[in-house]
């Protein structure tokens, strides 16, 4: 039973009948073509995906230099701890007690978790050696050779000797707590942005790597606690600010950003900082609390971290931002006249 024979009764009704069954076809051969494009796309993203988060970083003897354990005393412990909890907010992503926290669990950008920095079970702290803390924290690089995720190695490579060896000191040193956190797994939102190169800060061993291919001598032997726009652009470092507000300082989403996460905001002369005093700044930094009456949101902007900056730390960091010329970078000594009204602004 064969509806063309039936058809072929009749001329014009044959011939209506051919041309829809040719239309059919090409339609289902178009469906197949779309189909092996699609397919073909996704194995693409997924294996361009895959050999960047997977490649394993070569690490030379040279390329870490650290003795970390020598001279550890209070003092380099009190460093240590302030940089950790306030400054470089290790804290506010690997959790109060520094044993881990969720960082992302979503179907779409995958799971991924801060690791447990202390000695207890599931931590690394019984188990990494020197070198492996230096390869982490200045190279985005684990101890299987395969970069970290999210990781703000990139900025913390500009982490000074002392300072490095005084994080790790901390680390230590804080009571052991046994958490166990899950596994990494990708979403396929994460192997787009990934496979398309939209977000270069997320594999933390490349940013390190560009970091520090575009300022090689990144690293200061030591940096001066003053509060001088040097410290400032030192603390803006340590501080990740340009993870959230950008490479550039000028503010906007991240290609991964969680639902529902406020815009971070330009922090150049171009943003709402034009206004600002340096009091407006250290209530905005440490209170959480802008000259319009907002409060920021603290689950995306670690002001409840910041809120132990020392005034000479907030200085230094105003000093820094209010010296940006409109691009973003640091204007000449002298400043140009925005700078200059901004910065006298600070002693008034
Ligand atoms: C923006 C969030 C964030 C901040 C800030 C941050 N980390 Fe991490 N860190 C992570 C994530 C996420 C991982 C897990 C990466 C992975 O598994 O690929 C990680 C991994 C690590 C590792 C590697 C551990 C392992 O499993 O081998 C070390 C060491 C580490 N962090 C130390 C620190 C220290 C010290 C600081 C502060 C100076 C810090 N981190 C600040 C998010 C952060
Ligand atoms: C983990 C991401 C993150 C980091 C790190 C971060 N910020 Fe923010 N910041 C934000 C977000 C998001 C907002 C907007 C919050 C809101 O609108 O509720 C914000 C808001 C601000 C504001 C308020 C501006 C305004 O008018 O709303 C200032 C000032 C600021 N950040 C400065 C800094 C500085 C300086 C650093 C580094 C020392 C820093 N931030 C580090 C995410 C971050």
């Amino acid at each position: 039973m064969n509806t063309g024979d039936r058809g072929s009764m009749g001329g014009p009704r044959e011939a209506r009948r051919t041309t829809a069954r040719r239309i059919g076809r090409g339609i289902g051969l178009g469906v197949l073509c779309l189909g092996a494009v699609a397919f073909a796309g996704i194995a693409i993203v997924y294996a361009r995906s895959e050999r960047e988060l997977t490649r394993r970083h070569a690490l030379s003897s040279q390329f870490v230099r650290s003795d970390l354990g020598a001279g550890v005393d209070a003092g380099v412990l009190d460093r240590g701890r302030h940089l950790v909890t306030v400054v470089a907010q290790c804290s506010y992503c690997h959790g109060p007690d520094l044993a881990g926290r969720e960082m992302a669990d979503d179907p779409w950008i995958g799971r991924l978790y801060a690791s447990n920095l202390t000695r207890g079970a599931g931590g690394i702290g019984a188990v990494y050696s020197d070198a492996d803390w230096e390869a982490a924290l200045r190279h985005g690089i684990g101890p299987d050779g395969r970069s970290l995720l999210l990781m703000p190695s990139g900025e913390l490579a500009h982490l000074t000797d002392p300072d490095l060896a005084a994080v790790v000191a901390y680390l230590r040193a804080v009571p052991g707590v046994d958490r166990v956190v899950p596994g990494k797994r990708t979403g396929w939102l994460t192997r787009f942005v990934v496979a398309l190169g939209l977000a270069p800060d997320l594999i933390s061993a490349e940013q390190a790597h560009r970091v520090r291919r575009k300022e090689p001598a990144s690293a200061p032997a030591a940096a001066t606690d003053e509060a001088s726009a040097e410290y400032g652009e030192y603390l803006v470092a340590l501080g990740s600010c340009r993870v959230c507000h950008r490479t550039d300082l000028a503010g906007g989403l991240h290609p991964l950003s969680l639902p529902g996460e406020p815009v971070p905001p330009d922090l150049t002369p171009n943003g709402p900082l034009s206004d600002w005093s340096r009091e407006d700044f250290a209530v905005a930094m440490r209170e959480g609390r802008t000259p319009d009456g907002r409060v920021l949101d603290r689950a995306f902007m670690p002001w409840p971290a910041f809120a132990g900056l020392r005034d000479v730390e907030v200085d230094a960091l105003w000093r820094y931002l209010a010296g940006l010329d409109r691009n973003g970078n640091p204007s000449e000594p002298d400043g140009g006249a925005l700078a200059g009204g901004l910065l006298g602004r600070t002693k008034g």
